[in-house]
């Protein structure tokens, strides 16, 4: 939860103070950054984009579209191509503010280090790799004093939520304001309808589902001269130390709307799944469905399912049933246990949430107020994800705790091109895929 506005308003002169003395000591790397320098109404808040594919392009239009004064210094990505193909469509979308777009070439950096050159230039930094990255990322912000945008999932892995939790807490200290790509909870419709369920308008929280079933998404068939490393990296989400499964890419909305109306975290899971329909080496090591329970410390439990098979019933929605009624999200409407509607929001005053993240961040900035630490909430429902993982590919039952203190980290141990990934093919090209009741827990 944001705080109040009202008492964590700060001149921007103390801002730039307090950050700047916060910043000095915590961490090990040079700490005095142009982060904290809005000091007068002209003054440029720069912007370098770390991932610059699909999500990435459009977080930097969205940044860029704000009504501050904005400009993207900087881009990095592990490809150059990627990187042109998203400065291309920036470049357009913001042909009636051309000024805003000031990436000169010596500033376009590419490879596994691209994110430290592009972040030193930017007082702002938008994280949008595949969610792998984002623990080393994101330290790496926090270190340097920046104020951050990245998306979501925030780790693919126990270890790299431990990691982010440890930035996130001083990223607290140094007052960095911090937005997680969980869009929905910049959404007009969750807002005014997850502040009547925590008002009590469905009583008591007894039960939830959630859903996230669709087609899947793309592939990217392998190219001669690519190495193992390339591969994988070009075909992200077909690899859990990368992507975390779609149960974690994708299904993370839908969990974290969960976690948001109960304001907890579940302390078990179990479920089921495995790869049906998306078989074969061109889907890496993924699941094409799960279904999870997930329980909660006061014995609600949430049905979750997610599924990435073609031609199935497509559905993305929440559910929340209490003693005394129930919240539809899709439909925004709350009803009482006999169906009579007791609150439907107006679907005329739904907002662009995507934009909405960015034009409340900048704001914030730019008056030098501290109001948005989502990176906690960010990494524990990323590890709602997980845990949902490591009970459908284990076929056990998982609790909390031991798994975010398990220190399982399935990062490579090195990041190079030419280095092994920490998953391979076998001789025919087949990837290895979990096996319930065999797997352990990852
Ligand atoms: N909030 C949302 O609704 C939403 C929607 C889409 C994607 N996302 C999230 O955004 C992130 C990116 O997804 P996308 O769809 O843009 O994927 P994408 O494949 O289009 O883009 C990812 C980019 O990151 C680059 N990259 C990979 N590793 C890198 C590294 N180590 N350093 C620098 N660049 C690197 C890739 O080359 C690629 O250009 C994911 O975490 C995804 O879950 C969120």
């Amino acid at each position: 939860m944001n705080p109040k506005e009202s008492s964590n308003q700060q001149s921007r002169r103390d801002f730039v103070k307090s950050s700047s003395l916060l910043a000095g000591g915590v961490l090990t790397a040079p700490l005095l950054s142009r982060a904290n320098y809005f000091s007068g109404a002209d003054t440029v808040i720069k912007i370098a984009l770390i991932g610059c594919g699909g999500r990435g392009t459009g977080a930097a239009v969205q940044a860029l579209s704000t009504s501050q004064n904005v400009q993207l210094v900087a881009m990095a990505d592990a490809f150059r191509d990627r990187l042109d193909g998203s400065l291309k469509p920036i470049t357009d979308e913001l042909a009636a503010k051309k000024e805003r777009v000031q990436v000169k070439e010596e500033n376009k950096f590419t490879g596994f280090d691209a994110y430290k050159k592009a972040m030193a230039l930017a007082d702002v930094v938008i994280l949008a790799t595949p969610p792998g990255f984002r623990p080393i990322h994101f330290e790496e912000a926090v270190n340097q004093g920046k104020q951050i945008f990245m998306e979501k999932p925030v780790a693919t892995d126990p270890a790299g939520i431990q990691r982010v939790l440890a930035a996130a807490a001083i990223a607290k200290q140094k007052k960095l304001n911090v937005v997680v790509g969980l869009q929905r909870r910049y959404q007009n419709s969750y807002r005014e309808l997850i502040k009547r369920v925590h008002d009590g308008a469905i009583g008591e929280i007894v039960g939830a589902q959630a859903w996230w079933n669709n087609d899947g998404v793309w592939v990217h068939p392998r190219q001669t001269g690519w190495t193992e490393m390339e591969y994988q990296m070009r075909n992200w989400y077909y690899f859990v130390w990368l992507c975390g499964d779609h149960i974690t890419e994708q299904h993370i909305h839908n969990l974290d709307v969960i976690n948001w109306a109960m304001d907890g975290y579940p302390v078990k899971a179990q479920g089921m799944g495995g790869r049906e329909v998306r078989k074969g080496k061109d889907y890496g090591q993924i699941f094409d469905h799960h279904y999870v329970e997930f329980h909660y410390g006061d014995g609600t439990v949430l049905n979750s399912q997610c599924r990435h098979q073609k031609g199935t019933m497509s559905k993305v929605d929440e559910l929340l049933i209490g003693t005394k009624g129930m919240l539809l999200c899709d439909a925004a409407r709350i009803t009482d246990n006999k169906g009579r509607l007791i609150y439907q929001f107006d679907k005329s005053k739904e907002n662009q949430p995507y934009q909405t993240e960015h034009d409340e961040l900048f704001a914030a900035i730019a008056k030098g107020e501290y109001k948005f630490w989502d990176a906690e909430r960010g990494a524990k429902s990323s590890m709602t994800s997980i845990l949902g993982r490591m009970a459908t590919y284990s076929g056990q039952a998982v609790e909390w705790d031991k798994a975010i203190n398990s220190g399982i980290n399935i990062m490579p141990s090195a990041y190079d091109f030419s280095a092994a990934p920490p998953v391979l093919p076998d001789a025919e090209g087949n990837y290895p895929v979990a096996v319930p009741g065999v797997t352990k827990f990852f």
